[in-house]
């Protein structure tokens, strides 16, 4: 698959078939994400890979809060997006322009994760909506450091794509 398909190709799936991926699978996922850039090289992120029955269980009740994501019901395996503390001259960057490069970090880690997920066949979904304490509490999370993002990840119960709804070229962009 080139990159285009790829990125045709992934979209936020929510009905999983109930196969977990593969450890070996989602480690490459991980290789991917592990290799985006981040600012100063900060690279501030850390993956936690919920494959265990119990680890599942957790994730799975921490983003189904207020009635949301009912669909990883059918999801059995999750990477928990941990954003920890970043290098110093990232930080001085931060003070400087008053941005905080970490969440965009993770953002481009992530976008790389997912998009290696379609290209082994794997479907996955980014979750925001997510209870962070309990994520922190059970995976022992630092309290310094943040919970950014869950994906889920698993096979679609359907090959059926669809048609991607987004704002046209003209909308978002100015030549000047
Ligand atoms: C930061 C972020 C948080 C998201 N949180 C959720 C979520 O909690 N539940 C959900 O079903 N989808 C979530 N999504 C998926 C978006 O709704 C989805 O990416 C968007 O509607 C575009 O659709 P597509 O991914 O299928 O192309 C999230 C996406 C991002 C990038």
């Amino acid at each position: 698959m080139d990159y285009k398909d790829i990125i045709l190709k992934r979209e936020s799936c929510r009905s999983f078939d109930g196969r977990p991926a593969e450890k070996e699978k989602i480690l490459r996922c991980v290789d991917a994400a592990r290799l985006a850039p981040s600012a100063c090289n900060g690279q501030p992120w850390h993956f936690v890979i919920a494959l265990s029955e119990e680890a599942v269980k957790t994730v799975r009740e921490a983003v189904q809060g207020q009635g949301m994501n009912r669909f990883c019901d059918k999801c059995n395996s999750f990477v928990v997006v941990v954003e920890e503390s970043t290098v110093l001259t990232s930080r001085i960057g931060t003070m400087i322009t008053r941005t905080d490069f970490k969440p965009i970090d993770i953002g481009l880690a992530v976008s790389q994760f997912v998009c290696a997920a379609t290209e082994q066949g794997l479907s996955t979904c980014i979750l925001g909506w997510l209870n962070e304490k309990k994520i922190k509490e059970a995976f022992a999370v630092k309290k310094s450091h943040r919970v950014r993002l869950v994906i889920a990840v698993g096979y679609a119960a359907t090959d059926a794509v669809r048609t991607k709804r987004r704002k046209t070229i003209e909308e978002i962009c100015t030549i000047r």
